[in-house]
């Protein structure tokens, strides 16, 4: 990247959330298309390569601390113990990098943990503009429709930017302002510090305000600038659910509209669901009621839906899936899944396989052209290329204790309504009968019959059941006593 580089972001989230009413999530850790809150903030702030990233956080800090660590490199946290403000969540973080021995120099970038439609890019126009101007200070605003709960920006008769004022603080001439501040700004790293030592907690909230540092600079006779994003909805920051599924809206028509710039036909957008990681190639043809989360991937030509849900699944070229619920499979390309299908984690089908109706798969390859068309529950098991699985047919992979594998060699052809009692094998270009359970393996070639002989009781109808409209159903096709004996 450029010189604007920014010597840190700092991304505030130590905030209570008490609107979201969440007796569990911090707010920051609510979802929207796959990507935590904060976690927006920090992808959003790693675009712009800062040398020091770090999260303020305070409200159930250990939660935030282990999402971070786990899902994100490169970001340091400060403990901000009180939400006493804004502006104290920003002192608390320069106390900790110098903590740190990190001593700024450059620009710091600030933002919030809880606008998650706020881009890399907007990040980055914002601190452009900041260089070129030659600012002490940049806020980032935008003009809405509906300003309240936000600071509304200040200006004076030459336009120039005077003050925020919050809305707890505002007369009502300043209400009437439509510009707020996003809450997203660039300061000079000397300048940020040196405000922040003079604000105070004089208003009506009793808290040290960060948007009360843009009026002390100008007074000091520093440059203020303002930067409006391109877009209002970029900036919207949540404070209760009926603003996060907003968010989650807007966000997902993004995304669902880059989809469709990139060459994917999406049938219905309105309900189509993208996480941020879900790639895909051209041609890919996207079906109502369908969600596609984590890394999903759709191949070339693909089509998915209806009413899938597919986590981290890599759909291969030309494959067909519809009303099936997928998590962390592999579908090979031209493979064809449901309608009424459920992959679990592991399984694996390869080019043209099929797993057909009512079919559970887990933990299993299915080989080129391999066939699971109804009713069936394949775990921890291996299947040979161009086998046909009979209708309701169960691997018993479990025996109460651990699991075990199946494998069912290539070009077999097993009954239907076979258990296979794992640990089982059978051998290439067998075949099963139906109803068979099979306890022991079947070498390649042979016919696995495992199933009690039928046998008829001649007249039982008859003398058992007389009078019913069994017996006089079998009396009109001539069954007597002695047949069928
Ligand atoms: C703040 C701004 C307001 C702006 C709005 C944009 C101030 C005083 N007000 O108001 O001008 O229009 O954001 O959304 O800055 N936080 C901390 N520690 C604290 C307090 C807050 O980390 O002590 C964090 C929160 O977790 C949140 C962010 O700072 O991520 C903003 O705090 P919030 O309480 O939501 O501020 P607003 O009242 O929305
Ligand atoms: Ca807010």
């Amino acid at each position: 990247m450029s010189a604007n580089n920014p010597a840190a972001v700092i991304v505030l989230a130590a905030g209570g959330g008490t609107r979201m009413k969440s007796k569990r999530l911090p707010k920051v850790l609510h979802e929207v298309c796959g990507r935590s809150l904060v976690g927006h903030a920090v992808a959003a702030a790693q675009e712009l390569a800062p040398e020091h990233l770090v999260v303020v956080v305070g409200h159930l800090r250990e939660q935030v601390e282990a999402h971070l660590a786990a899902h994100y490199q490169g970001v340091r946290t400060a403990e901000q113990t009180e939400q006493n403000g804004t502006g104290h969540a920003v002192r608390t973080a320069l106390a900790q990098l110098a903590a740190d021995g990190v001593e700024l120099d450059g620009t710091v970038v600030i933002t919030t943990g809880d606008a998650p439609l706020l881009t890399g890019a907007t990040l980055a126009a914002l601190t452009a503009a900041h260089a070129e101007q030659g600012n002490g200070v940049t806020v980032l605003t935008a003009v809405v429709p509906e300003p309240f709960g936000y600071g509304r920006i200040l200006r004076d008769e030459q336009g120039a930017v005077a003050a925020i004022v919050e809305e707890k603080d505002a007369t009502e001439a300043q209400r009437a302002v439509a510009e707020i501040n996003s809450g997203v700004f660039a300061f000079d790293a000397k300048l940020l510090a040196e405000a922040l030592g003079r604000i105070t907690t004089d208003n009506s909230q009793g808290e040290e305000y960060l948007t009360d540092t843009l009026g002390i600079l100008r007074t000091a006779g520093h440059r203020v600038g303002a930067v409006a994003a391109a877009d209002h909805r970029d900036i919207a920051g949540i404070n209760d659910r009926v603003q996060l599924a907003e968010a989650r809206r807007m966000l997902n028509t993004r995304l669902v509209e880059r989809a469709m710039r990139e060459g994917v036909t999406i049938v219905d957008p309105a309900t189509t669901w993208l996480d941020v990681q879900v790639s895909y190639e051209p041609d890919a043809v996207v079906h109502p009621g369908t969600q596609l989360r984590g890394t999903t991937h759709l191949g070339e030509g693909c089509e998915v839906g209806p009413s899938s849900t597919l986590t981290d699944t890599v759909v291969g070229a030309d494959a067909k899936v519809s009303y099936t619920t997928a998590d962390r499979a592999e579908i090979g390309e031209a493979a064809s899944v449901g309608p009424y299908a459920y992959l679990r984690p592991g399984a694996k089908l390869a080019r043209k396989a099929k797993v057909g109706t009512y079919v559970e798969i887990k933990n299993s390859e299915l080989g080129e052209g391999a066939k699971v068309p109804h009713l069936s529950y394949i775990g921890d098991a291996t299947i040979g290329e161009g086998t046909n699985i009979g209708a309701a047919s169960v691997t018993v992979n479990y025996d109460g204790q651990h699991k075990h594998r199946t494998t069912i060699g290539a070009h077999c052809r097993t009954g239907s309504d076979n258990m296979f009692i794992a640990p089982v094998t059978v051998g290439d270009g067998a075949y099963t009968a139906a109803g068979s359970v099979i306890i022991s393996d079947v070498p390649a070639g042979s016919l696995g019959v495992a199933r009690a002989q039928q046998r008829n009781v001649a007249g039982w109808v008859a003398r058992k059941r007389p009078g019913t409209d069994a017996a006089r159903a079998a009396e009109a096709a001539g069954a007597g006593e002695a047949q069928g004996a």
